[in-house]
């Protein structure tokens, strides 16, 4: 048995390791600064005003307009509008014909790729690898630049615990500490090694802040985040990414306990710039400073530009309020012209830092690496690395391509090559996609291939096929079934009230199973799905998401055994959407539950004393228990832990504590596992969490081998906003080491 050793210091470690050598935003001691300084001194006011206001190419009805606009300096940031020509030439008038030469800054939705796309972000959050999410965001950054963009509304770090919100699919899922590190990754490939790079993008942290609590995971919803859960959880994230020096943050469309998040003193001055010190811009999100209005919190649009003012929103994107009525703002005092001065050096500081000053135009040539093969390469890699291999029994997986003399390969989702590239892809490219039906294809060669689509897409209804679909896997040793939603069903405004597999899919399922022979289920998906019959159905089920570009030969890779799966869920997964919320890191309430206080919907007595079911929390029909645990997801090897060590069973509260263990790769393959480190605080000022993630670290463990894993913890990673502050408290604490949210390795320790 080989040994190797692995010290790494993770928790406050792994993300250190990610931001260390960040571009830390410079603050005053870069020259930007005093550059905008001097450069605010020259401008008229409209020429201030210009510099805050974000148009969309569609706000100009004709292009000779928008010339105009920006001739005049009324315009200092542009958002879709693409084309090196076009860019250079829009460029040219800002440097050229405007009275002070003030370049423009381009900004685009880059959420997961450019042309080459990549797995939606929850997707890429299942992998836990930031390197690999650094890079796509690198990759993606690259081939944006090529088009003249400069800034991108992403890294989207919004924490949510309800899969029928659309957006989930944007996000990094449900914990505050992966999505933080996750953040730092997404930052630092967007702004790469230095901002004057050609080739970085400013990023652009958002929704600041809380748009993933909507009510009832209906987009654009009211939310109420009490102030612990605000720190706690929501703002980790966000701080990550200012940490990781994200040039730009963007203020977003929910009331956040009465006050629109773009009018929010609280979270934008209070927090955001006198906590933690953020020195770059805020841009409003499209229309959500004149949306205060349909709040109810301005009377109109010129109250509006006031509040959000006033709450420190500096750049308004898509509507023309700043633009239509700062100047009387200012004549009636309602807001100064030092605010207005401030929010223009602001931007200013973030174009000198970009080098648009030096560098305002895109080389026509920097194109030219637009889904190069390197960068399909890694889309490849991060797709395989976000699969997560839900159920494998009797290991169903994976198939022989050797033995296997046809497969049937059937669903909506097979040959689908607009919805494998999932929500927020306004550049990727259907035609570039390479769907399973083609990868599998390529591998076995058509005639071992029986393709019956059976449904024409997720929703639909109509069982004209399964009939075809039926005999094809009869004809086959085994079904591939690629089922789950169209991409058009999650993303901006695409929340869902239930969240099963639509359509009539589950019942094509059910006619596929009755078959006798092995069906492998592959989920392509934007969200979490209640797929508890599905997986029932099922001899085997991968969740694949919507898993971009290269996700037919990514899952292939895995259905064929090329690489075993290694995703974990970033997410919890329900029963239904009446089990919503439902997240790991829980408070235990008062009366938690077990087996033995649940009786299951069916076995309840008729008659029975109304105590008899033991008053805990539960629902009568979904139990105590999610369908699968945040943190889950097999291999196709076995991982055994062992060997537990602290290194004190006391932690002094200026010292730090370090917790071992030992994980063997028991299987046949050589693999990946996502190895995760929790704590939980027994008792606290507040109540504290079942358990927190602490740590987590992607291993590649060889079979037969062993390595040892450790993670140190620091007071500062038991840290906890109490409602009154900042505080860790002395006391006991649980550790766990192990494969998912509720597997592992369990000791105690004495804080002191
Ligand atoms: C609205 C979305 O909420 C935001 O995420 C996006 O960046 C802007 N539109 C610009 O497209």
């Amino acid at each position: 048995m080989k040994l190797t050793r692995l010290s790494l210091v993770l928790s406050a470690g792994l993300f250190m390791l990610i931001t260390s050598s960040c571009d830390k935003g410079k603050s005053v001691t870069d020259g930007a600064e005093a550059k905008a300084d001097r450069l605010v001194a020259q401008m008229t006011l409209d020429e201030k005003i210009g510099q805050m206001s974000q148009l969309d190419l569609g706000y100009f009805m004709d292009p000779e307009q928008l010339k105009q606009a920006v001739r005049e300096g009324r315009c200092g940031s542009l958002l879709n509008f693409l084309g090196v020509e076009q860019v250079n030439e829009i460029q040219r008038i800002a440097v050229e014909e405007s009275r002070l030469g003030i370049p423009l800054i381009i900004g685009r939705d880059v959420i997961h790729g450019y042309r080459t796309v990549f797995p939606i972000p929850l997707g890429m959050a299942a992998s836990w690898n930031p390197e690999a999410v650094r890079k796509a965001f690198r990759i993606s950054a690259v081939e944006a630049s090529s088009d003249g963009i400069k800034w991108t509304f992403a890294p989207m770090i919004d924490i949510t615990w309800d899969p029928r919100w659309g957006r989930i699919a944007e996000g990094c899922g449900e914990d505050p500490y992966l999505a933080s590190t996750l953040a730092a990754a997404m930052v630092k490939g967007i702004q790469g090694d230095s901002l004057t790079d050609p080739t970085a993008l400013a990023a652009c942290a958002k929704h600041y802040v809380g748009y993933g609590f909507a009510e009832a995971g209906r987009d654009y919803n009211t939310t109420y985040i009490p102030e612990p859960l605000l720190r706690n959880v929501v703002l980790k994230p966000f701080h990550a990414a200012k940490e990781a020096g994200a040039q730009t943050f963007m203020s977003a469309f929910n009331d956040l306990n009465g006050i629109p998040t773009s009018g929010n003193r609280f979270t934008l001055k209070k927090i955001l710039r006198e906590e933690w010190g953020f020195d770059g811009f805020v841009v409003s999100d499209w229309a959500s400073v004149t949306e205060m209005v349909n709040h109810g919190f301005a009377e109109d649009d010129k109250q509006a530009a006031e509040i959000a003012i006033n709450a420190g929103v500096e750049m308004e994107m898509a509507t023309t309020s700043y633009y239509a009525n700062i100047k009387a703002l200012l004549d009636e005092k309602k807001i100064t012209m030092e605010q207005i001065d401030d929010a223009v050096r602001d931007i200013l500081k973030v174009k000198y830092r970009l080098g648009l000053f030096d560098n305002p135009y895109t080389d026509p040539e920097a194109g030219k690496r637009i889904l190069d093969p390197s960068f399909l390469d890694h889309a490849r890699t991060v797709a395989r690395q976000s699969a997560v291999l839900l159920k494998n029994e009797d290991a169903a997986l994976p198939l022989s391509e050797d033995k296997i003399a046809s497969v049937a390969v059937i669903g909506p989702l097979a040959d689908a090559p607009r919805d494998q590239l999932g929500t927020w892809c306004f550049d990727g490219r259907a035609e570039n996609s390479v769907t399973p039906l083609k990868a599998i294809r390529d591998l076995l060669g058509d005639k071992k291939v029986n393709y019956v689509q059976a449904l024409a897409y997720s929703r639909d209804k109509s069982k004209a096929n399964f009939s075809a679909a039926v005999a094809a896997a009869r004809r086959s040793d085994a079904v591939l079934f690629f089922g789950g939603e169209e991409w058009i069903l999650s993303g901006e405004g695409q929340s869902r009230g239930e969240i099963n597999m639509p359509g009539a899919q589950t019942e094509l399922l059910e006619a596929l199973a009755a078959t006798g022979k092995p069906v492998i289920l592959v989920i392509m998906a934007g969200r979490p799905l209640a797929i508890g019959r599905e997986i029932e159905l099922s001899d085997a089920v991968l969740y694949a998401w919507h898993a971009g570009t290269m996700a037919g030969p990514a899952i292939t890779d895995l259905l064929f055994g090329k690489e075993s799966p290694s995703g974990k869920l970033p997410v919890t997964f329900v029963k239904g959407a009446g089990q919503i919320p439902f997240y790991y890191y829980r408070n235990n309430t008062g009366r938690p539950a077990s087996d033995e206080t649940w009786t299951p919907f069916d076995s309840i007595p008729t008659v029975n004393p109304q105590s008899s079911l033991g008053y805990r929390t539960f629902h009568l029909d979904y139990g105590y228990t999610p369908l699968l645990p945040f943190g889950y997801g097999l291999s196709y090897t076995t991982f055994k832990y062992s060997d537990l060590t602290l290194s004190s069973q006391v932690m002094k509260i200026d010292g730090t504590l370090t917790v071992r263990a030992r994980v063997t790769n028991t299987g046949n393959m050589d693999a990946d596992e996502i190895v995760q480190f929790y704590v939980r605080d027994r008792v606290g000022s507040i109540t504290r969490p079942i358990k927190e993630l602490k740590g987590y670290n992607r291993l590649r463990i060889s079979r037969g081998e062993t390595t040892d894993v450790e993670f140190t913890l620091t007071a500062a990673d038991l840290a906890f906003f109490n409602g009154r502050g900042e505080v860790t408290e002395p006391g006991k604490f649980d550790v766990w080491i192990g494969p998912s949210s509720e597997e592992g390795l369990h000791a105690d320790f004495i804080l002191e």
